[in-house]
């Protein structure tokens, strides 16, 4: 089968940018097929960093085509910022570039109704990105004043459709806050339109040619963004992003048939991390979580936020696998867990004195979710430099192994450093 896919199995960040780029070289296509300005894919080589949000991660490489499928909420003023900066940066990327005609489109409104809609929520605010992913995706879904990129380059169409929808979602932004800002129609079309002339070029039916690709054996490579926990179907609702960012995603969001996709790796960090509100069972709200935190700096790729930490949790990823077809686990900064004496990996919960593994539908049962812990010896040994499984101290290979087993998958790859080259792979 000529298709990969690589998704985080747990609330985000677990290093899927690493890997979709270590697995570039040996694809010709790396397809974002949902989300958008929401996610950031840090990608560390010959002592450069990247950090990729809207654009997949497949941009960096001269040899690689880089789709945007329909499935992605496109804002074209961050789309365009991020390609210039990587233009200035020597990358001249923009005819490797494809953005889907379907792909929906991330206007002014979207981010300044999120923003009333999130200040007006207070304490059980979702604590999103305030990129207007959530809205922009609410007016696809209901199809009332939706812009695709399609429209977008049809100048005239566009205009109309912007004069139409201006002073609708004014009047709504007006009741949320009353002191909020006032939009101008004319300036967003100018805007807009200057950003539709350059996009116009990369704009395409990337459905037809994924397609196509497929058929003549080309080899896809397709990139998640987020995690299978903020799936908006199955993530722990409504703490979560509004796409389908499990594996039950790529086929709706890019086109492509679930069939296609011959290998499905997952991605877990070693422990766990969470940016926003929402229930965490194992999170470590305390000095542990803390250390974690600081060897790994944990803090948002996108807003800086500090990330919450927490040990690894089986049941969340185990349930992330299945949902998702994972045939191997990906186990991301396992460095980081350097220096602990001693690591607990929750392997069920205790939800009012029942021990279950399988993640509960209610987010106010997973709250008071207590994990059973499984206690595992750690190391002290710095273990960035080792290349070979068998190299890892003994507690740490033990550590893998346990996360597997719990799991329920094998574990392909374990990552111990952020660059490229800190990779361990295992042969299954
Ligand atoms: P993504 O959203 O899943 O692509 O992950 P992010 O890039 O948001 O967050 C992962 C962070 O961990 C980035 O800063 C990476 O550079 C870093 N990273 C990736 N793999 C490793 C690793 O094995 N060890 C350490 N210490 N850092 C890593
Ligand atoms: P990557 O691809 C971590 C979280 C936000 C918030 C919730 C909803 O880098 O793993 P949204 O703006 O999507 O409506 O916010 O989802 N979130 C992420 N957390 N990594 C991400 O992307 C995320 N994208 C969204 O923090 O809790
Ligand atoms: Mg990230």
């Amino acid at each position: 089968m000529p298709a990969t896919s690589v998704i985080g199995l747990q609330w985000g960040d677990e290093a899927k940018g690493k890997i979709v780029d270590l697995l570039t070289e040996q694809h010709e296509i790396v397809i974002r097929y949902q989300g958008g300005n929401n996610a950031g894919h840090t990608v560390k080589f010959d002592g450069k960093t990247y950090k990729l949000s809207l654009l997949p991660t497949g941009i960096l490489q001269s040899h690689v085509k880089s789709v945007i499928a329909p499935g992605v909420v496109i804002d074209p003023r961050a789309f365009l910022k991020e390609l210039d900066a990587l233009i200035a940066g020597g990358e001249d990327c923009a005819d490797r570039m494809m953005i889907s005609d379907r792909a929906h489109v991330i206007c002014p409104w979207h981010l300044l109704e999120e923003a009333a809609l999130e200040a007006s929520r207070g304490g059980s605010a979702i604590g999103t990105t305030m990129r207007g992913i959530g809205t922009c995706y609410r007016e696809k879904v209901g199809r009332f004043h939706a812009i695709r990129i399609g429209d977008l380059i049809q100048k005239d169409a566009f205009a109309e459709k912007v004069r139409e929808i201006v002073p609708f979602k004014q009047n709504i932004l007006n009741t949320l806050n009353p002191d909020g800002a006032q939009m101008d129609a004319d300036q967003i079309i100018d805007e807009y339109s200057g950003c539709a002339d350059r996009l116009r070029p990369m704009v395409a039916d990337t459905t037809a040619y994924l397609l196509d690709a497929l058929e003549s054996g080309k080899k896809l490579l397709f990139e998640g963004a987020q995690g299978c926990l903020l799936d908006v179907d199955h993530g722990t609702f409504p703490y979560v992003t509004s796409s389908n960012s499990s594996g039950c995603g790529i086929h709706s969001g890019s086109g492509v048939p679930a069939r296609a996709i011959g290998n499905m790796i997952g991605v877990a960090k070693a422990y766990t991390t969470r940016v926003g509100g929402g229930p965490f069972p194992t999170e470590l709200d305390n000095e542990i979580g803390q250390k974690i935190r600081d060897a790994g700096n944990e803090y948002g790729t996108v807003t800086g936020r500090p990330r919450r930490c927490g040990w690894l949790d089986t049941v969340a990823t185990r349930y992330s696998a299945r949902i998702s077809g994972v045939d191997s686990v990906v186990i991301a900064l396992l460095d980081v867990l350097s220096g602990f004496e001693e690591l607990n990996i929750c392997e069920a919960y205790d939800i009012n004195g029942k021990v279950t593994r399988d993640l509960p539908s209610r987010c106010e049962d997973l709250a008071i979710a207590k994990p059973v812990l499984r206690r595992i010896a750690g190391w002290s040994e710095d273990i960035t430099n080792v290349r070979r499984f068998e190299d890892l101290p003994v507690a740490a290979q033990e550590y893998v192994k346990v996360a597997a087993e719990l799991i329920g998958r094998p574990v392909s790859i374990v990552s111990v450093g952020p660059d490229r080259e800190q990779t361990i792979h295992i042969a299954s």
